[in-house]
Parts: C-alpha cells; structure tokens; sequence
C-alpha cells in the first residue's frame, strides 16, 4: 500500500497566512498540522508516501525532505493547479502503480489514529472503504448516505440538501479500482474531479464500498476557527514539561510545555499552553490554549486561546484572545494621542477591534 498525501490547494479561509506560507504547515500545538498527519501515516506501518504539492511545493519539500524524520519515503507529486482531489489521483497513477491507496488529505486532523481502518481494509479489500464522522453541518463536505443494514448507497459532495450528517472524513481506501473511476467522471460545478463522484461511479459501477463511523476526533482544519480548535485539543492532551529557564516570581499552571531555550520571567502562564524555544515571556499572561512558537517577543502583554507562529512579537498588548499571528507580527500598543488604531495588514487581514 502507498499513501497520497494533499498538500496543494490555496488555502483561502486562512488568508493572510497563506499568502506567504501552506496552509498544512500552519502549527497546532507547534507542530505543522501535515506533520501530525505524516505521524498519523507511520504508525499504520505504510512507508512510501506520494506528496501531492501545487505552488507551496518548495516549502513543503524543504519542512518534510524525503520523509525520513517520520520514516516516511516521500516522493514529490506536483499538481499544476488545484483540479480536485481525484484530478490527483489521476496524476498519480504511474506513481502509484498497482498498489492499494490510503489517501489522505494533508489539513485534516484526527486523534486517535487511523491504523483500524487500514487493518480493516488490508484484511477485507472492498474496492473502497470511506471514513465517516457526523457533523452538524454536513452541506461543507462530501456527505455519505447509508441504507438501515449500514451499506453505502450514495454519496454527494456539499449536497444543499444533505441525505444525512454523515460526513466525508479525508481519509481514503482504495484497490486500483479506483483508478478507471477517477478517469470515468467530469468536473463538478466547481470545476473539480471530486473523489466523492469517482467512489459514487464505483458504486454505480457495483463495486464494493464499504464505510466505518470515526470514533475519535475529527477537524478539516480550513478556517482559524478549526485551527485554534485542534490547537486547544491537542494542548489539552500535552503533558506537562519544563525545559526552558522560568525565573522565581513568575507562575506556571498546569499542562504548560516551555521548551529548551525558551525564558519566562515575571509571567503567568496558565496551561494547556507551549512556548517554543528561543521565546522570551517577560510580565506577561499567557492563558490557556495558546500555542506560542520559537523566537517570539512577548513583553507587557495578555495572550489566551491563540496561536502565535514564528517571529512574532507583542508588546504592551491587552488583552489578545481567539487570534492567529503570523510569522515576525507585531503587534504593539499605539502612543496614547491621537486615540487611534494604526493598522499595517496583509491582504485578506482580518481584523477584530475592540471599541
Ligand atoms: C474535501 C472533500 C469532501 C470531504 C472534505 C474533508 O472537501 O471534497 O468530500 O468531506 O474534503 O475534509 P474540500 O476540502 O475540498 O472542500
């Protein structure tokens, strides 16, 4: 079996950030999301992993090398624009060759693993086997619906009439049935293949599809909101662990990671938190779920429940929550006259003021 990771698409919801950088390596927890998925790959014993890329493929080759860190071997797919997620597995076909398929999507997150669905379909083979979770909202995904014995009887991609709540997990099993498939149908509305109409052919063409019911966690992490979810439950999640120097008059709560070469001094720090190495916490609150990566500058400031990546810095700042930073921000407090907010964004910025 090979794996086919996605890593293309724009990334459009998490706009500015994916302006400069791909959306799979956005941090939870200080770890890029593709990498939780990369782990997620190796524990189910699969090693050779076809990397699907489209314009980010630079920097997601240079964070993920040849896989070795992960005792992956990746090799690189592009994509030459995002024409779906079968359009990819068109691409891939030589690559692939006549092996089974685990495709699975590079910004989706799940806890708990995937290595029971895969021992399932090693042992069974159905021509494809979906991974399902229910959602309150299935007109965002791809959505299955089951007969009363549980067998799939039909799929629909963001149907405005869902036949059920049971999402579209991206998660993927496939024989090389699925091959003659993804060249069976036409673009959807959207002008993409989508691998929800090729399993749909292969149910048309009576081939078996089989389907189980996620137990675990589930987040396709495309918005800030989903982000800084995931990032609150892998936090939660995290043991305690205090490598960094963290001086006497300052406090630190809980589930708290402060990593090697980080400093905290005069700060409270309330966990489940992570503070990358290189950081520097000085009088300051950090509240729970928040993720702070390496080399940033948090001096006289209140942060909870965000995600700060690389670089960034805060300075005077209360009280910051529910944000994600980008790499070398600043955020700053503004002279006291004029009484005024001074704003450098990025294209896409989103900006939430309070007053
Ligand atoms: C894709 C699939 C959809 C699936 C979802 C899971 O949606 O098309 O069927 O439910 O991933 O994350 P997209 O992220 O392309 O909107």
């Amino acid at each position: 079996m090979k794996a086919l990771v996605l890593s293309g698409g724009a990334g459009t919801r998490l706009r500015p950030i994916t302006h400069t950088s791909a959306k799979q390596l956005v941090p939870v927890a200080n770890k890029p999301i593709l990498f939780h998925v990369l782990e997620t790959i190796a524990a189910t014993g699969v090693i050779d992993v076809g990397m699907i890329v489209g314009e980010t493929g630079p920097e997601i080759q240079e964070a993920v090398g040849d896989g070795s860190q992960f005792g992956l071997q990746v090799t690189y797919l592009r994509q030459s624009a995002p024409l779906g997620l079968a359009h990819a597995v068109l691409i891939a076909r030589d690559y692939l060759g006549d092996d089974d398929v685990l495709m699975y999507l590079g910004d989706n997150f799940i806890s708990g693993g995937i290595t029971d669905a895969v021992e399932q379909f090693r042992k069974e083979r159905p021509d494809a086997q979906l991974v399902l979770s229910r959602v309150p909202d299935p007109t965002a995904f791809g959505v299955a619906e089951l007969d009363a014995a549980g067998r799939v009887v039909g799929l629909e991609e963001k149907p405005h009439h869902p036949k059920s709540d049971l999402a579209l997990v991206g998660v993927y099993l496939f024989t090389p049935a699925v091959h003659q498939a993804v060249r069976a149908i036409r673009p959807s509305a959207r002008g993409e293949l989508e691998i929800t109409d090729a399993v749909q052919w292969m149910l048309e063409a009576g081939l078996e599809i089989r389907s189980g019911e996620l137990s675990g966690y589930w987040r396709d992490t495309g918005s800030v909101a989903d982000m800084l979810e995931v990032n609150r439950m892998l936090l939660e999640s995290q043991e305690r662990r205090i490598d960094g120097s963290v001086d006497d008059t300052s406090e630190v709560i809980g589930r708290v990671s402060i990593a090697s070469g980080a400093t905290v001094r005069g700060s409270r720090i309330v966990g489940p938190a992570v503070i990358g190495s290189g950081t520097v916490v000085t009088d300051s609150y950090i509240g729970p779920s928040t993720s702070i990566a390496e080399d940033c500058c948090i001096n006289d400031s209140e942060l909870a429940s965000s995600i700060v990546l690389r670089g960034a810095s805060f300075e005077s700042v209360r009280r910051v929550e529910g944000s994600l930073v980008g790499r070398n921000a600043q955020v700053t407090l503004a002279p006291r006259r004029p009484v005024a907010h001074r704003l450098v964004l990025g294209d896409h910025a989103k900006v939430h003021i309070q007053s």
